[in-house]
């Protein structure tokens, strides 16, 4: 029967794979009134905090501070934990003090243990204590117990302060008692009387799936208040708007790494990843909180302008935080929130983020900010940045379910060159191993990989092949057979190795929390293991959510073990795909000794991810819808660490209109990571097979595309020292303009360009944004023109058009000859555009080094500074030490916005002495083009303009 129902199960899984979308099947999927502990958590009334600090305990060290604390109605005690770390942050935990086994605390979401600071003691009293570290004091209050973390005039955050903390600790569990057989023989430890133990608190069933929950209920949830804040975002993945809205009428947002077969857009539903982390952003200030625990999460947010009972602004909330109001201020009982018309002394807070995870332990980062740059900058510190892509990562990824054999794959790298569009990557989807067994090949239709894999090489092209992280359950297959041998897989809660259906059918899922796992699976790439692959052979990670088709809500029991039984699967879950990516990076650079850079694409993520991969939006489909959320989509994982971001261009499921096929080329060539890819059963796609228009419009955006890898490098570098993501809200860089705080269809890149891509059937116009408040000026990218507005402009657009203006103020770097591959464009010269702003002046940066090794470490780069100021364009070497060269010079200066004519510029170089180069000037456009000035370009020169 049981084998019935898992076959009924993989075959519908996998047949609904090929029929037409229908919508997500929410069944499949628990709501939180089906969850239990997001009920219980729920349920909760605030201003009602059980929670106390024993201050006859508080201890305070160097860089820390530490009491007991009591839950006064069950009498359980925990341990509370205060750190002071540098930049700016703060860690909160709170952990039992003594439990009956230990929780889980996460691993490897942090890049390392966090540095601390010393802290600085600034009161003490019977009933509260307060810190400062930086510019912050935080200010903990014993009972109710409250955090609050302020600067000199406002809190900007604080924890508790709706009273709806949550600490389950662990119990043993009461044995039903039977009448004929006497008392149970097991007591709880402590009878609690604040969880009692209603229905699902110790095992649940979902559909057909029972959860035997054998350590109990052991929840945690927290609440913050953010009164400095007006917006809040970020926890990613969710198809949803970037701002993040009130859950008040719908479900918390969740996040639980889950495999949502076609997705809902405009809902709070899990999907693939999970990053616990908020930015709550306002005119003056923007903080964060990370919330670090893996289990699964529901996470409440209340936002600006809602008036509930329970809520921040309305009842009792407000006069909770008018009370925080009046200890900052010092001033007993006043009540100066909302001064008249004044930015926010103490304003109500209007925004609100309540965490709740089903285990682990309550453990906090408050990023203090200010601005939007540092909350990246605190948080890139505490979780990394990205792995530094190489060169042909920000090229043109062509992939689809999949390339059929050998001879398809290079029919489909000769189409690029047929037809004259750039490609760096071609991808094997899983059917190109033997039977959905990882690091196979298919014999008869890839019996030869590595001459396949050569003949891209030879064109500076790569190729990337899936590995999954299910294993095909068949003796016949070495790694089974190692799994099996070795005790490599996950286990049920009965000790037995873990087996559920994926794509090979029958599976088993490696254990990556086990290190002796680690340590065979990342010796699976190196080549002799590998066989047929080579340095340039990349890896795409898939179905790591992971993705058990007969597995509770398509995902594998959370009462599985861990690590020989040390975490349930409960615990770990959100963290599976980040250990998943851990390894396959390990064992990347394995194969080269650490010499080259490895380039990994996930699908599961967690707060970390970033240092190993980048990750895409999942299976979205061929419809409008899709490509708008596209954006928001990968403007909250970008501000949540991980800047490598794409979606499945023109849509995973359906099959796009020629139209959308377009405008999706157009809005992918500006998002981070830019991948074709569709269903196995959808019509073939390149672009080539769409029509001639399609075909022309396709090719120039890819090839605008092309001619800015440069500048997406640079973002790369500029990402790696300062944590910035390449995409960014507009607020991010127009913090106090509070128009831009709702805006999510269009975005940033660096600080230079405005993408506002079309994305709607048939449009004649867009409204772009212009923000600055008319203190920036804003070129149009290709007519170089300059916009004559401020704020929202209507810009018409037929099907050629791409809205994309550069910042006044800004210089870009451009390579302008396209070739097959980026890789080809080695030794290109390059474009520099200098766009003026209203003081006629510019800047920018550059970023060389040799696009593939880890050589950049050792000084082998070269930054580059470029600045325009008074008719003169200024480059020098940021790094003097470098240890890189390069022959590439610079052919052109394109001076846009320029009011006055010039004929020539004297360029002076070490290399040339002062030399006289003509410049040919357009008063119509007010742009001067000064030709070939052919200067060294990792140099330091100057650029003089001449009447
Ligand atoms: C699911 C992925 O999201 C999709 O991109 C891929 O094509 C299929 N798995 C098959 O591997």
């Amino acid at each position: 029967m049981a084998r019935l129902l898992i076959i009924v199960y993989f075959t519908s899984a996998f047949l609904s794979s090929f029929v037409p979308v229908q919508g997500v099947d929410r069944g499949n999927f628990k709501t939180c009134q089906q969850s239990s502990f997001c009920r219980r958590c729920r349920a909760m009334e605030p201003s009602n905090s059980a929670y106390e600090l024993l201050m006859n305990t508080l201890k305070v060290e160097t860089s820390s501070i530490e009491a007991e604390m009591i839950n006064s109605r069950n009498l359980v005690t925990f341990k509370f934990q205060f750190f002071a770390l540098t930049d700016g942050t703060f860690r909160m935990k709170i952990n039992e003090l003594n439990p009956i086994k230990p929780r889980f605390e996460v691993q490897d979401a942090l890049v390392g243990e966090p540095l601390l600071e010393k802290l600085e003691l600034v009161e003490r009293k019977a009933d509260k204590i307060s810190i400062k570290c930086g510019s912050n004091i935080a200010t903990i209050i014993a009972k109710p117990f409250r955090v609050d973390i302020h600067d000199e005039n406002n809190i900007l955050i604080s924890a508790n302060a709706r009273g709806l903390m949550k600490f389950e600790h662990y119990r043993l569990k009461v044995p039903q008692t039977d009448p004929e057989e006497g008392e149970p023989d097991q007591v709880p430890v402590i009878n609690d009387i604040e969880l009692g133990d209603e229905e699902g608190a110790w095992e649940e069933t979902f559909k057909s799936h029972h959860d035997s929950k054998p350590h109990g209920p052991s929840a945690v949830a927290m609440d913050f208040s953010f009164p400095s804040g007006e917006s809040i975002y970020g926890i990613p993945e969710h198809a949803d708007s970037f701002s993040l809205k009130s859950t008040a009428d719908t479900d918390p947002y969740r996040l639980y790494n889950l495999d949502v077969f076609e997705y809902e857009l405009d809902n709070p539903m899990a999907l693939y990843g999970s990053i616990p982390l908020v930015l709550a952003h306002g005119v003056s200030k923007t903080v964060g909180v990370f919330w670090h625990n893996a289990a699964e999460t529901w996470v409440d947010i209340k936002s600006k302008g809602e008036v509930t009972s329970g809520g921040s602004v309305g009842g009792a909330a407000a006069g909770m935080v008018s009370s925080i109001v009046s200890f900052v201020s010092g001033k007993a009982g006043s009540d100066d929130g909302n001064d008249a018309g004044g930015e926010p002394k103490g304003r109500p807070s209007n925004i609100d983020a309540r965490f709740m995870s089903e285990s682990g332990i309550i453990d906090v980062f408050f990023l203090m900010g200010p601005k939007p740059q540092d909350v990246s900058r605190q948080y890139a510190k505490l979780t990394g940045t990205a792995t530094f892509p190489p060169y042909f990562a920000f090229g043109y990824h062509q992939s689809r379910w999949n390339y059929n054999d050998q001879d398809d794959v290079k029919s489909v790298d000769a189409g690029f060159d047929e037809h004259d569009i750039p490609c760096d990557v071609i991808w094997l989807d899983i059917e190109h191993t033997n039977g959905k067994r990882y690091f196979t090949w298919d014999k008869v239709k890839f019996p030869n990989p590595k001459e396949m894999i050569d003949h891209e090489s030879a064109k500076g092209r790569k190729m990337v092949a899936i590995v999954d992280p299910h294993i095909k359950r068949d003796g016949g297959y070495f790694l089974h057979n190692d799994a099996e041998a070795n005790d490599y897989y996950v286990k049920t809660k009965d000790g037995k190795v873990y087996e559920g259906w994926c794509w090979p059918g029958s599976s088993s899922y490696l254990d990556f929390f086990d290190e002796k796992v680690n340590e065979y699976y990342s010796s699976r790439y190196l080549f002799n293991n590998y066989v047929g692959s080579t340095e340039d052979l990349h890896i795409w990670n898939d179905m790591n959510e992971p993705s058990v088709f007969n597995g509770p809500e398509v995902t594998m029991p959370k009462d599985c073990v861990h690590a020989g039984g040390l975490w349930e699967h409960r615990d770990v879950h959100n963290a599976y795909a980040l250990e998943h990516v851990k390894v396959t990076m390990d064992g990347l650079l394995r194969r080269t000794d650490g010499r080259l850079r490895p380039f990994i694409l996930t699908r599961g993520h967690f707060a970390g991810s970033q240092r190993y991969a980048g990750v895409w939006t999942g299976d979205n489909a061929a419809e409008w819808s899709h490509l708008r959320v596209s954006i928001p989509m990968c403007l909250s994982i970008s501000i949540a660490g991980i800047p490598m971001c794409g979606a499945d261009i023109t849509g995973f499921f359906k099959y796009p209109t020629p139209e959308l096929f377009i405008r999706w080329y157009q809005a992918g060539a500006f998002q981070p990571f830019y991948r074709a890819h569709s269903h196995i059963d959808t019509k073939r796609r390149e672009p080539w097979l769409m029509g001639d228009e399609a075909l022309r419009l396709v090719r120039e955006a890819l090839r605008t595309r092309y001619s800015l890898l440069p500048f997406w490098y640079s973002l790369a570098r500029e990402h790696e020292t300062t944590g910035v993501p390449y995409m960014r809200p507009l607020w991010y860089q127009y913090p106090s303009e509070r128009a831009t705080f709702s805006i999510d269809n269009e975005y940033l890149l660096g600080d230079a360009l405005l993408v506002h891509p079309v994305t709607e059937a048939g449009a004649r116009y867009v409204t772009v944004y212009f923000p600055g408040e008319g203190k920036d000026v804003w070129y149009d990218f290709f007519t170089l023109e300059k916009i004559p507005g401020v704020g929202n402009v209507q810009i018409p657009v037929t099907i050629e058009k791409i809205p994309l203006y550069q910042r006044g103020g800004t210089i870009i770097p451009k390579k302008e000859r396209i070739r097959r591959s980026s890789t080809l464009t080695q030794g290109d010269p390059f474009t520099l555009v200098v766009a003026l702003d209203s003081k006629g002046e510019a800047s920018g940066m550059l970023y060389l080094d040799d696009g593939k090794s880890y050589e950049f470490r050792d000084g082998k780069y070269i930054e580059l500074f470029f600045k325009f100021a008074q008719d003169k364009l200024t480059s020098r070497v940021v790094n003097a030490n470098s240890q890189y060269t390069t022959k590439e010079r610079l052919e052109k200066v394109i001076i846009i916005g320029m009011a006055a004519n010039f004929t020539r510029a004297e360029v002076e170089s070490q290399e040339f002495g002062k030399m006289i180069v003509d410049s040919y000037y357009d008063d119509q456009s007010q742009v001067l083009v000064i030709r070939k000035p052919w200067v060294n370009i990792g140099s330091s020169w100057t650029l003089q303009l001449l009447k």
